[in-house]
């Protein structure tokens, strides 16, 4: 039974057995506005779907699989405030169950002890979709087999366990926060709590750009509005942040 209240995302939630993908389901059937909120759930996805064309695999019941419709104001249809708020969101409801801290990788990891514990995929059509993969129960022999070295699930980092419905109630509900903050003005709040999770500034970067141009250098600021890179004897600035593929710290 669904119970929680939320103001802007979660006053419908589906759930599904399985689906091919919650982000093509909602995509097709989620244009109107009226659907501005709504979240889809599927225990499994057949043809579940990750960024750069990737496919996103898991074991049936395995991982919160959720796709949220949003029609947000023209101000915050970017793709960085929309990946930031809900890359906040979901590492917030990870600290609340888990107690540990989550980390963000650029553009849309979410990260616990260097493993990726959660992909977020943004499409942008007639509605936007929110979709996101967080891991809950594989095992670590499970990401082995699967060659998946570098994952890691909530089961993994902490004792308590994450079941998909509880799961989803803690990440709707931050996700409902996050946004809310948005509508109401406040994105230099979220966008605080992104370069905090990002944790880059002032350190030795390297970043791809989309036109495949390598720069490094030390951060000197990050924002919704760009990037500074401090080259030494003069700096660059990156306008807008959706030019960079890759940003990574450099060992
Ligand atoms: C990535 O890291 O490549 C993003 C992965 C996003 C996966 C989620 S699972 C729910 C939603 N439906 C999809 O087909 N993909 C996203």
């Amino acid at each position: 039974m669904w119970s929680e209240k939320t103001c802007h995302i979660g006053r419908r939630v589906e759930f599904h057995e399985q689906l091919e993908s919650t982000n093509s389901w909602t995509a097709a059937c989620c244009s109107h506005p009226d659907s501005a909120g709504m979240v889809v759930i599927a225990n499994h996805q057949v043809a579940g779907r990750g960024q750069y064309g990737r496919v996103w695999q898991s074991r049936p019941g395995s991982s919160l699989l959720m796709s949220v419709v949003l029609h947000p104001p023209p101000e915050l249809r970017r793709p960085v405030i929309l990946t930031a708020f809900a890359a906040v969101a979901v590492a917030e409801a990870i600290r609340e169950l888990t107690g540990v801290q989550a980390r963000l990788k650029w553009p849309n990891d979410l990260l616990v002890r260097g493993k990726k514990v959660c992909g977020i995929l943004i499409e942008t059509g007639a509605a936007t979709v929110v979709g996101i993969g967080l891991n809950l129960s594989q095992t670590a022999e499970e990401f082995e087999q699967a060659g998946l070295t570098e994952a890691t699930s909530l089961s993994l980092v902490s004792a308590e366990t994450s079941d998909i419905p509880n799961t989803a109630r803690v990440v709707i509900r931050w996700l409902d926060d996050e946004y809310g903050r948005l509508l109401a003005g406040e994105q230099v709040a979220v966008e605080a709590d992104w370069k905090w999770r990002l944790g880059l500034l002032g350190r030795p970067v390297e970043l791809e750009l989309l036109d495949g141009s390598i720069v490094t250098g030390r951060l000197r600021e990050i924002g919704f509005d760009g990037l500074e890179v401090d080259l030494g004897r003069q700096s660059i600035r990156v306008i807008p942040p959706e030019l960079v593929r890759q940003l990574r710290a450099c060992t």
